[in-house]
């Protein structure tokens, strides 16, 4: 399998799961902070402070890329760091890292993609209401612009949002993530007002001379189980209302308003039976319908839900009544999640043939297995199988039309899993907390080969 000569190889991180030093140089406190420091909010009561400590190592770990020959590093910028309240002037010493990074990275060959939120919301703007208040979604654009001035002469690929659908659903719907309230009128709310952000931000990067424009999404195929392992079994009319429903709540919510300026049905009956749709105001759809030039895909496995008549709505799914979610009859990874590595195929396939109007790259995609270091190597197989699998489906979506540009693995280091904090691992290159060394396990030396060969 030969990749198109311009794809994309990289990796993927985000400021909060890595940095650490999060009292250093004037950052101000962020939503997960105050979350992973509040007791029973993350497993084994982990938190950010120290992470990987990259805020100190960052040369060191892009001495890693550069081994490893990425074209490409995707990144967060931690908003506090730049408005440690979320307002006002830009905090000179926390826009300077971001620059020394970039510097760092040009000198290596790597191209940074900046991602403005990667759910590292300060504090003080959840204070006055977080993403329920649609003043953030302003304050949001405002440091998008601070980011840009400093970084736009060097950097080409920006992302607005990280997975909007989480930030809202697990932030203020099930209150699994950061700030962790659970309503599902104040998750609804969110959600559009993370995509008024997004509009707001995307026009004022454009303004500003941004060249590549992108959201980020966690989307999925969305099937019945017994499409799970036969793509071509038929759903009942019930199953099959099930899953449009769910496909409309996790992807339609935000690529219609992104993309066409509207919102889908299902979504509009979920908002009115959860706290209405006042919210929504005349113009913001124009907004969020800014021009953008790419979206960004985060995979891991598809969504299995099938219909179930008089259940309640999920908490993390508003609007989700009468569907149950069930289990993929597959193999999974330490996280539980199913792998489904065809999924991904057919996700961006569908996602083309949708929305033909932009690229498309796949800017998460890994899994996480109980690594060990024996001798001073990890063999993770079973991340290599899974990378591998997942890769030849990147390839058969691009030989059926789908228009990819490239491919990020999730992640370049193990790193702060949020809610599961440390004892997941998804990095290619193993971290010993304890000392902060890093390893180059079995999978980050075979996709630097991978990498190099640009085929499979
Ligand atoms: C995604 C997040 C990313 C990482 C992976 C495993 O939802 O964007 O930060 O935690 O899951």
């Amino acid at each position: 399998m030969i990749f198109p000569e311009n794809f994309v190889w990289g990796a993927a991180t985000a400021s909060y799961q890595i940095e650490g030093a999060v009292k250093e140089d004037g950052r101000g406190q962020s939503i997960w902070d105050t979350f992973s420091h509040t007791p029973g909010k993350v497993a084994d009561g982990d938190t950010g402070d120290v992470a990987c400590d990259h805020y100190h190592r960052y040369q060191d770990d892009v001495g890693l890329m550069r081994e490893l020959r990425l074209a490409a590093y995707r990144f967060s910028v931690a908003w506090p760091r730049i408005q440690p309240d979320g307002s006002g002037p830009a905090n000179p010493a926390g826009l300077a890292f971001y620059d020394r990074l970039v510097d760092e990275l040009l000198e290596a060959g790597i191209a940074p993609y900046v991602t403005l939120y990667h759910w590292d919301l300060p504090q003080a703007l959840e204070e006055r209401g977080g993403w329920v208040d649609r003043d953030t979604a302003y304050r949001f654009a405002d440091y998008a612009a601070l980011v840009h001035e400093r970084l736009g002469d060097r950097v080409r690929d920006w992302a607005t949002l990280n997975e909007p659908w989480v930030a809202a659903f697990l932030g203020y719907g099930n209150g699994v993530h950061a700030p962790g309230r659970k309503n599902p009128a104040h998750a609804m709310r969110s959600a559009h007002h993370l995509l008024l952000g997004h509009g707001l931000a995307a026009s004022r990067l454009r303004e500003l001379g941004a060249q590549s424009i992108m959201l980020v999404v966690n989307s999925a195929p969305v099937l019945t189980p017994a499409q799970v392992n036969d793509p071509q079994a038929v759903a009942s009319e019930a199953d099959a209302a099930a899953v449009d429903r769910i496909h409309a709540l996790l992807t339609r919510q935000f690529l219609d308003p992104a993309l066409y300026g509207r919102y889908p049905e299902e979504v509009l009956a979920a908002a009115a039976r959860n706290g209405g749709t006042g919210h929504i105001q005349d113009g913001d759809l124009k907004i969020i319908n800014a021009p953008i030039d790419l979206v960004g895909i985060n995979y891991y496995n598809p969504c299995v839900v099938q219909a179930g008549p008089g259940r309640p709505a999920d908490a993390a799914w508003p609007g989700s009544e009468d569907v149950e979610f069930a289990a993929a009859d597959a193999p999974t990874t330490a996280m539980g999640w199913p792998i489904v590595p065809d999924g991904l195929s057919r996700l961006l396939v569908r996602l083309s043939q949708d929305y033909p109007q932009v690229g498309l790259m796949v800017t998460e995609n890994g899994a996480a297995f109980d690594d060990v270091v024996e001798d001073g190597r990890v063999h993770d197989a079973d991340r290599v199988s899974f990378l591998q699998g997942h890769l030849r489906e990147v390839g058969r979506a691009i030989e059926q039309g789908a228009d990819l540009r490239g491919y990020l693995v999730w992640s370049l280091l193990d790193n702060f899993e949020w809610a599961e904090g440390y004892r997941r691992r998804f990095g290619i290159v193993h971290v010993d907390y304890a000392t902060q060394t890093r390893v180059l396990k079995d999978s980050a030396l075979w996709y630097r080969d991978v990498i190099a060969a640009n085929h499979l």
